[in-house]
């Protein structure tokens, strides 16, 4: 049986209490932490740093999955990594060097990952699929959190799944950005493996429930 993933972002938690909210992750059925790093550049928001994901990994128990929208993250991979992340993912659309960028992560000891945005087709992969361990594709536009989903992106999972089982690659699809109760079923379905999940999860009354309902769910989705 084929496992799902899901991973909680603290983008969505209470800043004044990421303790508790870590805590909260670390007794949950949640599999990782997803760490969402913008620059104000990349995208048109500022989030946090290395300096929080190494105090994050201090009290995490789970993989730290850290989502760089930065420009030039090859200047910091080596400092992520230090801070404790376990999956360094970085955007296509901010590597012009992307295959080099990928060995860099690795050298590491990083699993590597690469995003695409939802103007981004998935043929863009093609060249590098094999080198990678995860694609994320976006189903919002990178920068906040609590956006709505996007549907369009459900093809293009289907299409990039066709794509590693053609090549016989069995390469990790995660999806980020408005996934809940409501879509999770049909973005497994389509082929992810992991969901990422903020607002429905830290937004809610019971965020250790909407966890164990999301787990639910995908348990329970029979892929085709
Ligand atoms: C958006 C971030 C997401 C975000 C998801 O740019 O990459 O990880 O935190 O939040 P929700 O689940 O609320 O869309
Ligand atoms: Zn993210």
């Amino acid at each position: 049986m084929k496992q799902h993933l899901i991973a909680p972002s603290l983008l969505a938690a209470d800043f004044t209490k990421l303790g508790e909210d870590i805590e909260m992750v670390n007794n949950s059925e949640a599999d990782w932490f997803h760490l969402d790093v913008m620059d104000g550049n990349f995208v048109p928001n500022i989030s946090y740093g290395m300096s929080i994901i190494k105090a994050i990994k201090g009290m995490a128990k789970k993989p730290l999955d850290v989502h760089l929208m930065i420009e030039e993250p090859e200047r910091y991979i080596e400092q992520f990594r230090e801070a404790g992340a376990d999956i360094i993912t970085v955007h296509y659309e901010a590597c012009p060097h992307i295959h080099r960028t990928i060995q860099q992560i690795k050298e590491t000891g990083a699993k590597a990952g690469v995003a695409i945005n939802p103007g981004t087709p998935v043929s863009v992969l093609d060249d590098i699929l094999e080198d990678l361990d995860m694609v994320l594709v976006m189903s919002v536009n990178p920068g906040f959190g609590g956006q709505k989903f996007i549907y369009r992106t459900l093809q293009k999972i289907k299409d990039l799944r066709e794509r590693m089982d053609i090549r016989n690659l069995s390469k990790l699809i995660e999806v980020d950005g408005g996934v809940g109760l409501q879509n999770a079923e049909v973005v497994v379905k389509s082929g992810a493996d992991v969901l990422v999940a903020g607002s429905s999860v830290f937004k809610s009354k019971n965020p250790t429930n909407s966890i164990h309902l999301l787990k639910q769910v995908v348990k329970n989705t029979s892929i085709v």
